[in-house]
Parts: C-alpha cells; sequence; structure tokens
C-alpha cells in the first residue's frame, strides 16, 4: 500500500492556503487511498524567533483543527514530531549526508534568513538545516508520496536527493519519494498581494483567512481583496494575479476550473461576492467540528497518544537501519550483546 507522509508547522493559526494547498486532499483523498500519516511539526516552528507558550497552543490547534478538516484516526494516524525521537535521530544522519551548499540553495531558507537580517534579527542555525529535520519527516516512515502546497517541492526533492545519496552510499535503505501538488490552488496567494504567499506566520493579517475566522471576518476580506485595474474577468496569472487568485480559490472551493469560471462573470463585485460565500461555506463544518473538539480536549489528547505510539513503531526499525548502515554500533541489551556484536563486525 501506497505511504503517504505530510505535515504542518505550528507557527501561526492554519489558513485557506494551508487547507486548500494541503490539509484538504489529506482529508478527502489520501487517508482512504493510502497508509497515511500527518504531523504537527513542531520541531520545525523553534527555527523562527519563538514564544514557548504559544507554539504550545499553536500545536494543540493545529492537530484539532487536523481532526476538524476530517482526518479520521481509524484511518490514518495523527501525532506531534516531538513526540517521537526517531525524527531528530534520523535528522542528525542526514546531516552527515547532506551539503553546506545545497541548503543555503533553498529558496525558503533564502528569503526567510534575508528577512530576518533585514530586521536586524539573527538566523538561528535550525532554519539552514530545517529542510534535513524535513527529510527525516518523510525518510523515518518510507512515504512513497507527500501532498504539499507547491512551496515544498523544493524541499521534496532535496529530501529525493538525499535518500537516493544515502542508498548509494551506504546500501538501499529508504525509499525516494515524491510530492504530489493539487492541480487547483497549489499556491494560494495573500489577498493583499498576491504578489506573494498566503503564509500563516506573515504579518497582513487582512490578506490572510485563516480557518477559524468567522464568515463576517471572511466576507470583509475577500470583499477588500486588492484586485487588477481592468473590468473584464479574465484568467490570467502574469498580467492579473489577484484577480486568478479569486477564481482559483473559488474554483478550488467549488470543484470548478479557473478558466471557465472566469467567463461566467461580468464584474468583479460578483466575483468576489460568490467566493467569499464560498469561503465561508467550506469553512462551516470545519468550524463546527472544530468547537466540538474544543470541548473535549481528552479526546484529541488520547489520539495524539495513541498516533504518537503508532509513528514511533514505524519509523524505529528504518531509522535503526539507516544507524546500522552509515556506521554506528547498535545499541544491545545484555541477553543479545554476542549475537548482536558479532553480527556487525
Ligand atoms: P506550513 O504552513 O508551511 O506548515 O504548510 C503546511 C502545508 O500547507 C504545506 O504543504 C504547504 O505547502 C501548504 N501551504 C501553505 N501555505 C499555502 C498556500 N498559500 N497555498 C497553498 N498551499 C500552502
Ligand atoms: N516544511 C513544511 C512546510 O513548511 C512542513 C513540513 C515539515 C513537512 N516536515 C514535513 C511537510 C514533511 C511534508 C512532509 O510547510
Amino acid at each position: 500500500m501506497t505511504r503517504v507522509f505530510s505535515g504542518v508547522k505550528p507557527t501561526g493559526h492554519l489558513t485557506l492556503g494551508n487547507y486548500l494547498g494541503a490539509m484538504r486532499q489529506w482529508a478527502a483523498v489520501d487517508q482512504y487511498r493510502a497508509d497515511s500519516l500527518f504531523c504537527v511539526v513542531d520541531l520545525h516552528a523553534l527555527t523562527v524567533d519563538h514564544d514557548p507558550a504559544r507554539v504550545r497552543r499553536l500545536s494543540r490547534q493545529a492537530a484539532t483543527l487536523l481532526l476538524a478538516v476530517g482526518l479520521d484516526p481509524e484511518l490514518c494516524t495523527v501525532f506531534v514530531q516531538s513526540h517521537v525521537d526517531e525524527h531528530a535521530r534520523l535528522s542528525y544522519v542526514l546531516e552527515c549526508v547532506a551539503t553546506d551548499g545545497e541548503m543555503r540553495r533553498m529558496i525558503q531558507y533564502k528569503e526567510k534568513a534575508a528577512r530576518e537580517r533585514e530586521r536586524g534579527g539573527s538566523v538561528r542555525l535550525s532554519l539552514l538545516t530545517y529542510p534535513v529535520l524535513m527529510a527525516a519527516d518523510i525518510l523515518a516512515y518510507g512515504a512513497d508520496e507527500v501532498p504539499v502546497g507547491d512551496d515544498q517541492a523544493q524541499h521534496v526533492e532535496l529530501t529525493r536527493d538525499l535518500a537516493v545519496r544515502f542508498n548509494q552510499r551506504y546500501g538501499h535503505t529508504f525509499v525516494v519519494p515524491r510530492a504530489t501538488v493539487p492541480p487547483v490552488a497549489a499556491r494560494v496567494m495573500s489577498l493583499q498581494d498576491p504578489g506573494s504567499k498566503m503564509g500563516k506566520s506573515d504579518d497582513a493579517g487582512p490578506g490572510i483567512v485563516y480557518l477559524l475566522d468567522e464568515p463576517e471576518v471572511v466576507r470583509k476580506k475577500v470583499m477588500r481583496a486588492v484586485t487588477d485595474s481592468g473590468r473584464e474577468v479574465v484568467y490570467d496569472r502574469e498580467e492579473r494575479p489577484g484577480l486568478a487568485n479569486l477564481l482559483e480559490i473559488l474554483a478550488a472551493c467549488t470543484g470548478g476550473n479557473p478558466e471557465a469560471l472566469s467567463g461566467v462573470y461580468e464584474s468583479y463585485g460578483s466575483l468576489k461576492k460568490d467566493t467569499a460565500e464560498a469561503v465561508v461555506e467550506l469553512l462551516r463544518p470545519v468550524q463546527e467540528r472544530h468547537r466540538a473538539l474544543c470541548a473535549d480536549p481528552g479526546y484529541v489528547e488520547g489520539v495524539l497518544r495513541d498516533g504518537a505510539e503508532r509513528a514511533r513503531a514505524m519509523a524505529r526499525p528504518t531509522v535503526d537501519a539507516a544507524y546500522r548502515a552509515i556506521g554506528l554500533l547498535p545499541a544491545v541489551s545484555d541477553t543479545d550483546a554476542g549475537v548482536v556484536l558479532n553480527a556487525a563486525r
């Protein structure tokens, strides 16, 4: 059976971009057709300036939202990255396979590091090594597919390179995974700045629709979306990015096609109105389930505990195999010490 792994980091409230670009696919398709794991990647949230209490809060909220969008713990494994030691164990080994040069070439690193330096801050070393930890997340589980938004494609490509390199040098250990990106809304843009991604950790609040925004707030944000000068509704990502973004959001919400939808609308106003309503309707059931889950925190905790246990059992053998393959001496208990030490010689 195909193995799927993906994750979301608790650096801010989850957005419509997270949902359309990734989570919806996990809940609607992946969990039914594959043996899948979905993870709140909290270690990744420590790569930038962070408040410990906020990360804890956002991790709990992200886990609750994963269930609220429809992930079913009977069908898939939902867990928190830091609850499973194998991620950090494998990350170090992969750091011994990755190069400094390939880390520095990562677009997300270059952008985030530049932003941090502009602010006069310092760049954490973990921001540079972040893609290696992400590769460890994926490779520890032998994932075949990694459903992500467009912005993560480069990191999955790096993961493939590391897997191939490790396998060539030290013997076949890892499955070489591939990214799967949704056909529409793989990159939802900010409603205020259609040139940049709708990112949860960005400051431009009015340009971001959060999954837990009240319907009135969603309507306001969509109605105030920046569009381009011009009158006709046409789908052109290059020349009319603001309009294209709205058409893609509407298409993703309604299962339509952005190009075809552009022919249906005569004015920007009516497009915005329908898009706002489509988003409100899309989020309604998610928000309802989120409310119900918040009333039962013990349930969410139980799901995460079981999830971590299952995940540990899946990752352990692969990470142990990688340790042996790269030359680390197995730790053994007294009873089987002789046997294993002899086998490892
Ligand atoms: P992150 O918020 O960076 O943890 O992302 C979690 C998942 O959501 C990843 O698969 C991202 O590629 C996806 N994602 C985040 N923002 C967007 C966006 N604006 N459009 C489409 N996908 C996104
Ligand atoms: N880096 C991803 C992001 O920013 C989150 C992530 C971490 C991830 N580990 C992963 C996604 C493993 C897929 C698979 O969105």
